[in-house]
């Protein structure tokens, strides 16, 4: 399903249900997945297993990195209007963490999970910071606002790719 820079996630079921299985998380990870297992714009955490495994929920269409390059593939871009609400979810998660005195750590595109998307309703829109694997109680916020700007520029960056592509008159 997925491969990161650390950890191996796989499909799998439980009791009948689709979910993520993250092998190899660090023990912080863990402790910030049980943590902000009742937010709203945090991956929702199920079960923790022996061997530091953790159960999550499943993001259909994975990381906005998966999506970006799925659309990629048919020369299409997010629009405008889809970043504003992924931009706003992103941000309500990072709120989410920052309030409880938590930052995420590494907020990119690879790590928002991208639940709900459909090109022609950007409202119906459904994105959670996942990897929480650097999320740490700390106060290095600039970093995590950071981060979100680096996923606006991609986006951009994506958009006008796109644009490029389409046939000249
Ligand atoms: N709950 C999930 N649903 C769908 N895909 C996921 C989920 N969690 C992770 N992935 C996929 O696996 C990749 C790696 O997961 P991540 O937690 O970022 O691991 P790492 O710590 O190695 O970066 C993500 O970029 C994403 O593509
Ligand atoms: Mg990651």
């Amino acid at each position: 399903m997925g491969r990161g820079s650390s950890k191996i996630v796989k499909r799998g079921t439980l009791g009948g249900q689709k979910v993520a299985v993250l092998h190899g998380c660090p023990f912080e990870e863990l402790t910030a997945l049980g943590t902000f297992r009742h937010a709203d714009h945090v991956v929702k955490l199920f079960l923790i297993t022996p061997g530091n495994v953790a159960v999550t929920e499943v993001a259909e269409h994975g990381s906005l990195r998966d999506l970006h390059d799925t659309l990629e593939f048919e020369q299409r871009a997010l629009s405008a209007e889809h970043g504003a609400y992924i931009v706003m979810q992103t941000l309500s998660g990072l709120l989410e963490m920052w309030r409880a005195g938590w930052v995420h750590g590494d907020v990119s595109t690879r790590n928002v999970l991208v639940f709900e998307y459909d090109a022609d309703a950007p409202e119906a829109t459904r994105v959670k910071l996942g990897d929480l694997g650097e999320s740490r109680v700390g106060e290095r916020r600039m970093r995590d606002l950071r981060g979100v700007l680096r996923i606006v520029d991609e986006m951009k960056e994506q958009r006008r790719w796109a644009r490029s592509m389409e046939p000249q008159h």
